[in-house]
């Protein structure tokens, strides 16, 4: 699971710009599955036939970034974000842009040159190695976009890496997908890889008014309570994964959740119900649209969300492969 994982999280993919995450996934999937294409909007859609309700399981393959918004005389980039992006956390980071081209952020403040006292995203610029516009405008466009350059690494039980948002529900998926038994499917599921969730839930609104399923699930990363004076959240890394009950845009519907629970106590799988007060995943659109649809979230505890050094614990990865599994499973 952490190999799949690190392949993932070394593709650039932030929103709107997915393409080489799903080329990926659809090498990994396409002989597993019944049918898979794109849709209008982008999303990877992959149909396993089944009977019974339809099941529609989103994974988002979009991460956070930054945007080129102007390129100075001497060769400097100024940005803006893409998604929810932890300014404070900018300075001093390497960004891959599209073409293999990396760049360094700093941050200019007259008063206090070294110290991040203002983390406005106008204040930080992006270095490439070059001493004018013109050298710059053969590397970058505006409207080039960036991602924490990445790098993946496992320190025990524990992953780190930028953009496990929200490559490690993809490989979740992946190993659903791979490991569902056929024969005893519960549903017709639907597995949807979106994309723009970090820029406002897009694809899986799109992909849930065009297959209009009976029950919705994401796949997804949530906060965390487990380091020092964070928020009363009770999330822990390596307790299981989480079934959620509320974060800041969705009340979870109750029979999907009682069911998760369900299925999780009847497996022994290791779980943990999950309340947080901000942040929301494509369950929140797959949720209100069209009639409403009866959705949930299996979460993955993540600490440090959306900064460049994310940490999962691959136990609670693996959980969440076994709940999904036999959550479609009879
Ligand atoms: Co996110
Ligand atoms: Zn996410």
């Amino acid at each position: 699971m952490d190999r799949l994982i690190e392949k993932l999280v070394n593709l650039y993919g932030p929103s709107s710009k997915e393409d080489a995450v799903k080329s990926f996934i659809k090498g990994e999937i396409e002989q597993e599955v019944d049918e898979i294409g794109d849709d209008k909007f982008g999303n990877l859609v992959a149909h396993i036939k089944g009977s019974g309700e339809k099941l529609l399981i989103a994974a988002h393959m979009d991460s956070i970034g930054v945007i080129v918004t102007d390129i100075d005389k001497n060769g400097f980039l100024r940005i803006s974000e893409v998604g929810g992006l932890r300014k404070s956390f900018l300075v001093g980071q390497k960004l891959l842009f599209e073409n293999s081209v990396e760049g360094f952020v700093f941050y200019e403040d007259k008063e206090s040159p070294w110290e991040v006292k203002d983390p406005k995203i106008e204040k930080f610029y992006v270095d490439i190695g070059v001493s004018n516009k013109a050298k710059a405008k053969e590397l970058v466009q505006i409207g080039s976009m960036g991602i924490y350059k990445p790098y993946f690494y496992r320190l025990n039980k524990r992953i780190i890496a930028p953009s496990l948002d929200d490559r490690a529900g993809c490989a979740v998926m992946i190993g659903v997908i791979k490991n569902l038994k056929r024969k005893k499917l519960r549903y017709d599921p639907y597995f949807v890889f979106t994309v723009q969730e970090e820029v406002g839930v897009k694809g899986a609104r799109t992909s849930t008014y065009e297959i209009s399923p009976d029950i919705g699930i994401a796949i997804d990363v949530t906060d965390w309570g487990d380091t020092p004076e964070t928020q009363h959240i009770a999330v822990s890394l390596g307790e299981g994964v989480a079934i959620k009950v509320m974060d800041g845009g969705m009340i979870a519907s109750k029979v999907v959740r009682d069911e998760l629970v369900k299925v999780a106590k009847r497996e022994n799988i290791s779980y943990q119900m999950e309340v947080i007060t901000a942040g929301t995943t494509d369950a929140f659109a797959m949720n209100i649209t069209k009639g409403g649809v009866l959705s949930g979230c299996v979460s993955i505890p993540t600490r440090y969300v959306h900064s460049p050094g994310e940490v999962e614990d691959i136990g609670d990865i693996e959980n969440a492969v076994n709940l999904v599994k036999k959550f479609i499973e009879k």
